[in-house]
């Protein structure tokens, strides 16, 4: 944040009033978008010092751009980290993460309970073109996590809500075995956001988002970042994570946990990661999800209020089986989301499984009216999706019904409109079915 002095105490005034500030140079209010491929040396000492990494400064867009550096700093105040690293999307924040702690044939144990896209990511491409093994498990038994952990072990991944199903698992004794087996814990907090949670609070190490979703809140730029929690011991590690403990050839040897020991991952990311893949940011992306971030306590807190009534209305609904939202008392997540969500809200996403099956599902898509039917979540407008002729097309029904998405599930977005118009669009829908 530009004043320090700035007595700040809560999340709201923290949205409007971190990252960079005003221009430094024209004052202008907004942070300013430098659409610019590389950045001019002052003299040849300049250029020399900044590519060496002694000196703070700007080479190319690809490494450090400075409107995304104001996102990265914004990101990092939110979620009480020490510094992050943004990417093009989501799923580039694991690329990007991963490839600072994994070396080919290590293993990392993740979630079952994980967004569709990154266990096709963690089960395929990683384990093929990088021989990075993962070992899934159920978010509901740590104990199993625990049981998996071998030399080998470089990482442990959750989300902190998942996507779609609303997992909350037990933040706190995933962090305990994280430590215990001497590596990090990564969160992804894409669908809780730091309004509703903040991991680092509960011993995580490492936090991703997808910005795509509640950070822009408009969906009009994909995004991801890495959040370095600056509270692992790497140095007390360098066996397993040599890239960060030891000296690093490319940058005369120095060791990114000694040198920048406040956010040596975040440095990391930056100097070495995102040099050699390339999945930076762009500056006009990071500039609109700065300012959708202003927003976001105000949306979230609409989001989940509109949410709640929403799963409530589905759950007293004739046409509906069951609904997977940790806000409902009878969700096995209920408990969870007390102890580690604000106001033991669960966000805007859940799932609805329809007494018709595929056939009402399909309905129900057809006829709503103020949802609009796309993939993502997130946005400030309502969302629908049937998983089962779509995302999870391809699976048989057993594996649909495993990822929490059969025949008859309905995946929604609830954004922050009327809830009560959401509320009678819904019932005309299901009338229908
Ligand atoms: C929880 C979660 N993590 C990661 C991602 C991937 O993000 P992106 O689509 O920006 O790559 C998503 C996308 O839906 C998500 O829901």
């Amino acid at each position: 944040m530009k004043d320090s002095v700035m007595p700040v105490q809560d999340f709201e005034t923290l949205a409007v009033h971190s990252g960079p500030g005003p221009d430094p140079v024209t004052g202008a209010s907004s942070p300013a978008i430098h659409q610019s491929s590389s950045f001019v040396f002052r003299n040849t000492k300049h250029a020399a010092d900044v590519f060496a990494l002694k000196e703070a400064g700007y080479i190319y867009s690809r490494v450090t751009n400075p409107t995304v550096a104001g996102l990265e700093q914004k990101i990092a105040e939110l979620e009480g980290g020490t510094g992050a690293t943004c990417t093009s999307s989501g799923l580039a924040t694991n690329l990007l993460a991963f490839s600072a702690l994994m070396q080919s044939g290590d293993e990392f144990i993740a979630t079952q309970k994980l967004y569709g896209g990154t266990a096709g990511q963690f089960r395929d491409t990683f384990q093929r073109s990088f021989g990075w093994k993962c070992l899934f498990t159920d978010p509901t038994k740590p104990d199993e996590f625990k049981r998996k952990v071998t030399d080998k072990t470089r990482l442990i991944f959750i989300e902190s809500l998942s996507n779609p199903e609303g997992v909350i698992p037990d933040l706190e004794a995933f962090a305990r075995i994280a430590e215990d087996a001497g590596v990090p814990l990564i969160v992804d907090n894409t669908v809780a956001t730091p309004y509703l949670c903040r991991p680092f609070e509960y011993g995580a190490n490492i936090v991703v988002h997808s910005t795509t979703k509640y950070f822009s809140g408009h969906g009009q730029s994909m995004g991801g970042a890495v959040v370095d929690g600056g509270n692992f011991d790497w140095m007390k590690h360098a066996a397993k994570f040599p890239t960060l403990a030891t000296p690093n050839l490319s940058y005369r040897g120095l060791v990114f946990a000694k040198e920048f020991a406040a956010a040596p991952l975040a440095m990391f990311n930056h100097a070495v990661g995102l040099r050699d893949l390339g999945m930076n940011q762009q500056p006009m992306n990071a500039y609109l999800t700065m300012i959708g971030m202003e927003t976001l306590p105000l949306r979230m807190r609409q989001h989940c209020e509109n949410a709640q009534k929403v799963a409530e209305f589905l759950s007293r609904h004739k046409a509906v089986k069951s609904v997977s939202y940790p806000g409902l008392p009878n969700s096995p997540y209920h408990s969870m989301a007390q102890k580690y969500m604000r106001n033991g809200w669960a966000s805007g996403l859940f799932t609805f499984d329809l007494a018709g099956g595929y056939d009402a599902g399909v309905k129900l898509v057809e006829n709503i009216k103020l949802f609009t039917h796309l993939a993502n979540i997130g946005d400030t407008r309502s969302l629908i999706i049937h998983p089962a002729s779509t995302t999870h097309a391809q699976l048989t029904d057993e594996q649909k019904t495993a990822a929490g998405c059969g025949p008859g599930v309905i995946r929604v977005s609830i954004g922050i409109e009327s809830a009560d118009d959401l509320i009678e669009d819904l019932n005309q829908a299901l009338a229908l079915t």
